[in-house]
């Protein structure tokens, strides 16, 4: 939530700080804004609205500043205005700052400070930290009452001070007019990287706005600070502590972020899931043997397939894909498991204990609930596993042991093809603790064979592009729509109903079908779309009596099928198929027309489909 950039080094950074901002711009895009450092001034410009809108406000000579921060907003305190837009400057006008995160005890330093003579402008949580900075730098003293150690650098002083001061997560980088050869970087629960280049760095909130410009990087942790000089970097502990960090290689690569002909990155994304799954299987598959290798976890399978308990923990989409995983679990497995919403889990006082496993699902590793959960569960003694794509990422690195999904940057808000290597992967992890407990061999092994099957039976579905467009062109004007599935389809029901709502604005209804009847059913009229999930399964035959007590009741219905399924035709108002699988895994393909048709939806409602309103890509506040 919130993208931050940072330049120093010796090129324009009016440009690098742009170019950084729209590669962060999918973290949030309510408001912009770059300050440049230069002959001691600032020179701040900011506005309302996307990247593009800012542009249009640079002046047309790009200023020769090399050192200069940028911010793409997701709105928390504050509307989302020119006042409110970062980078703010403090009170005395000598400190620029971009932040990422939430000030929690804000409110309590902002009073405090009026009270000491600060002014603010703006209602950010943020702008308190821009002045308590000031603050501590103005008057060389520290709260105590102690002077700044002589010889310090007075500028990391003042944040150090200020830092002591503050609750709450953020990634920021810091300027002082009074030091244009000194930028400064903190970390605590919100992500933040620095790149290392040949006499240049860029700090930023992931990798994207760095990997143009250099492929190392260090990564902070919570409650570390970087300072940034004319001879190089140095590291530390918000309380003065040296740290040494090591320089790692940034794992993406500049075409993975790229639309490379696509228009935009959800199409390439559902697009990549052929591949991408196959990358995700690829090497963890032995289907003669009938096992599967998770390098990542192998040392905790012991404790995985002696446990009593697995619980799930997620947030949008990744709960759905945990809720796929609850079902394998107990049915290949037999291990009770639950999915559980992280932002709920936290605050319920859950019962978790030594022998439980819990199973973090997340494509970002940054999810502030989800993070929350995680720190739980670790506390409460549990042994805590990840499902992860982004290596190196606070959930990633905070857990005992986990998995990545290998399917490479998720730019586009709505999360498609993280979606299916999730699945895969828990589908994988269930076969081998199945084996390991009471599944067959050959069972293991017919799983696994059409588990590999599956990247190329996701492509065949592409054929009905067109067909997909067209139903969403058919069903465009009707603003509510209901999602219905039942057994491994039921997930996909809500993921479908997710994804139509999050970037056409549609609203839609996410249900196990059998549960219509018990309300939901009043709302069928022929206004109202019934996408049904009826693949052949083991409860084939029920779908078909919830799809026929829809059309008794006059209402329209699009039918997700099995390929060749001649017997549903009269069913379905409009028809898509996918091919045909084993149960357990119908997930993994029944949702891809799910997917595009929502796609199709938003791009005929005119909609920004990878920038929807209000929503923001990693979601890092609670
Ligand atoms: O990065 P995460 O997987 O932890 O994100 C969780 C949700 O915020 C995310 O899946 C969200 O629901 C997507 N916008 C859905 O498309």
């Amino acid at each position: 939530m919130c993208g931050i950039v940072a330049y120093f080094g010796k090129k324009q950074a009016q440009p690098i700080l742009i170019e950084g901002l729209k590669r962060l711009e999918y973290r949030g895009y309510d408001s912009a804004g770059v300050a440049l450092l230069k002959a001691n001034q600032f020179e701040v410009y900011k506005t309302s609205g996307r990247i593009a809108n800012l542009e249009e406000i640079l002046p047309e000579t790009e200023s020769r500043a090399v050192v200069g921060i940028g911010h793409t907003r997701w709105a928390t305190h504050g509307v989302p205005n020119t006042i409110n837009a970062h980078p703010h400057i403090d009170y005395t006008g000598k400190i620029a700052l971009v932040h990422n995160g939430i000030i929690e005890n804000y409110a309590i330093l902002k009073k405090w400070l009026i009270k000491e003579g600060c002014t603010f402008k703006s209602e950010t949580d943020t702008e308190v930290v821009a002045n308590l900075i000031g603050y501590f730098y103005e008057r060389n003293r520290a709260r105590n009452g102690e002077n700044a150690p002589s010889g310090s650098n007075r500028f990391e002083w003042a944040v150090q001070q200020a830092f002591n001061e503050i609750y709450g997560t953020y990634g920021l980088a810091i300027m002082c007019s009074d030091c244009p050869d000194v930028m400064i970087g903190v970390k605590k629960g919100s992500p933040l990287i620095l790149g290392v280049g040949k006499e240049e760095y860029i700090i930023a909130s992931d990798a994207s706005a760095i990997i143009e410009h250099t492929s190392q990087a260090i990564y902070l942790s919570d409650g570390e600070m970087v300072t940034i000089h004319s001879e190089g970097f140095d590291t530390k502990t918000i309380s003065n502590e040296e740290v040494t960090k090591e320089l790692k290689d940034i794992e993406i690569s500049l075409d993975q972020i790229e639309l490379e002909g696509f228009e935009h990155y959800m199409q390439k994304e559902i697009a990549e899931q052929p591949q991408v799954l196959e990358t995700c299987l690829k090497g963890r598959v032995d289907v003669k043997n009938g096992r599967v290798i998770l390098g990542g976890i192998q040392d905790k399978l012991r404790d995985l397939t002696r446990t009593k308990r697995i619980i799930l923990s997620a947030c949008g989409t990744a709960w759905h894909a945990g809720l796929v995983g609850e079902f394998l679990f107990e049915q290949l497995a037999r291990i009770p498991s639950e999915v559980e919403y992280a932002s709920e889990f936290r605050y319920r006082n859950p019962i978790v204990d030594e022998g439980t496993i819990f199973i973090a699902i997340s494509q970002s590793g940054e999810t502030a609930d989800t993070l929350a959960a995680v720190e739980l569960a670790k506390e409460r003694g549990a042994t805590v596993l990840g499902i992860v794509n982004v290596v190196g990422s606070t959930i990633a690195r905070t857990t005992d042991a986990g998995v990545y999904l290998r399917v490479g940057p998720e730019i586009g808000v709505a999360s498609t093809k993280a979606f299916t290597a999730q699945v895969s992967v828990l589908t994988m992890l269930a076969i081998e603790l199945g084996r390991r407990r009471h599944l067959s061999s050959e069972m293991a092994q017919g799983l696994l064979k059409e588990l590999m099957e599956i990247p190329k039976k996701v492509e065949q579905i592409f054929s009905q592009k067109e067909q997909t467009r067209q139903i969403a062109q058919a069903n465009i004007d009707k603003d509510n729509w209901l999602f219905l599935g039942r057994g491994f389809n039921y997930p996909v029901a809500l993921e479908g109903a997710l994804k139509l709502k999050e970037i056409s604005y549609i609203h839609a209804e996410g249900l196990p079908a059998a549960e219509m009847k018990h309300g939901p059913i009043a709302l069928i009229t022929d206004n109202m779309p019934a996408v049904f999930i009826a693949t052949k399964c083991s409860q084939y035959e029920k779908i078909i009596g919830n799809i026929e007590e829809v059309r008794a009741r006059g209402g329209r219905t699009i039918v997700v099928a099995t390929e060749g399924d001649e017997h549903i035709k009269p069913y379905a108002d409009h028809l898509i198929t996918v091919p045909d699988t084993v149960e357990q895994l119908q997930p993994l393909l029944t949702v891809v027309p799910l997917q595009m048709l929502a796609y199709h939806a938003a791009v005929l409602r005119g909609h920004d489909v990878d920038k929807p309103r209000n929503l923001a890509k990693s979601v890092t506040v609670e």
